[in-house]
């Protein structure tokens, strides 16, 4: 993918999505009629999370902030996608390629704290500030980073709302790993680039991984076509983007703010 930055554009909200849907559509039982659900990938994905939603969103069928459900993602996932690791070492190298000082990132989605782990573990950090809305998920993040846990300062926000990232300074990067789709809806990811972009220093990087809709994973309104996010990104300031990684269902781009 070639570089391309936003000259001359104004950074913009463009919705991604297709139009929305009707509640009905949505939700499985509004308007007294049943509803199809949507389907999910993950067997586990049982439970509707009714955090912070509005009647666009599709509803989250995990609890994240439920310590049973928070560590039964976390072990699903590894068995499910066992190359998640490649996707670790590949953002560890994207700022060790940039970058030669120790650097101030923040992860948004930081779960379990396994991207974490890795990026303590082969880059040279000053400050790792975790971001995610589950306390549980945070619990779980410390007991498996260990001693690394010392070196993490977890946060606890919503990145949903407007101001989740006031007060945290700007940062030399900022990761995400299959966390993106948890706005629940694409027409908040707009929002949620753009704030991600004010948080980053100039020049500073965004390493962006999710997956896009493929196989099991077609909900249009949760999920970017697979060759969508370059034309997000851009839309939200960023420059220089480039698809670093490509598996699995999963992409990790890198993009300069
Ligand atoms: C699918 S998990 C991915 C976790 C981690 N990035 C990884 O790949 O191991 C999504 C994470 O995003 C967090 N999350 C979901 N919605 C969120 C929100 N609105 N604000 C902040 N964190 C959120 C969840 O608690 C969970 O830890």
């Amino acid at each position: 993918m070639g570089e391309g930055g936003p000259k001359g554009r104004k950074v913009g909200v463009t919705p991604i999505a297709a139009p929305l849907p009707s509640l009905r559509d949505t939700f499985p039982h509004k308007g007294g009629r049943k509803i199809k659900r949507p389907k999910h990938d993950c067997p586990l994905y049982r439970r509707f999370d009714a955090h912070n939603m509005n009647s666009r969103d599709v509803p989250s069928p995990i609890n994240f902030h439920k310590p049973a459900q928070a560590r039964a993602w976390m072990e699903h996932t590894a068995r499910k996608r066992p190359w998640r690791p490649e996707f670790f070492r590949a953002f560890a190298a994207a700022l060790n390629a940039r970058f030669v000082y120790p650097l101030r990132i923040l992860e948004l989605g930081s779960g379990p704290g396994q991207l974490a782990a890795a990026i303590l573990k082969d880059c040279r950090v000053s400050q790792y500030v975790a971001l995610d809305f589950s306390g549980a998920m945070h619990t779980l993040a410390r007991e498996q980073l260990g001693h690394a846990a010392r070196r993490v300062q977890f946060i606890q926000r919503d990145f949903r709302t407007p101001a989740w990232n006031a007060g945290l300074g700007k940062f030399d990067a900022v990761l995400t790993l299959q966390a993106a789709h948890e706005t629940r809806h694409c027409d908040r990811l707009p929002q949620l680039l753009c704030q991600t972009r004010a948080s980053l220093k100039r020049g500073g990087v965004l390493l962006y991984c999710d997956h896009y809709r493929s196989g099991a994973l077609k909900n249009p309104l949760l999920y970017l076509e697979r060759n969508a996010p370059p034309r997000a990104l851009q839309d939200a300031g960023f420059a220089h983007i480039e698809r670093i990684l490509d598996k699995g269902g999963m992409a990790l781009y890198r993009a300069i703010a």
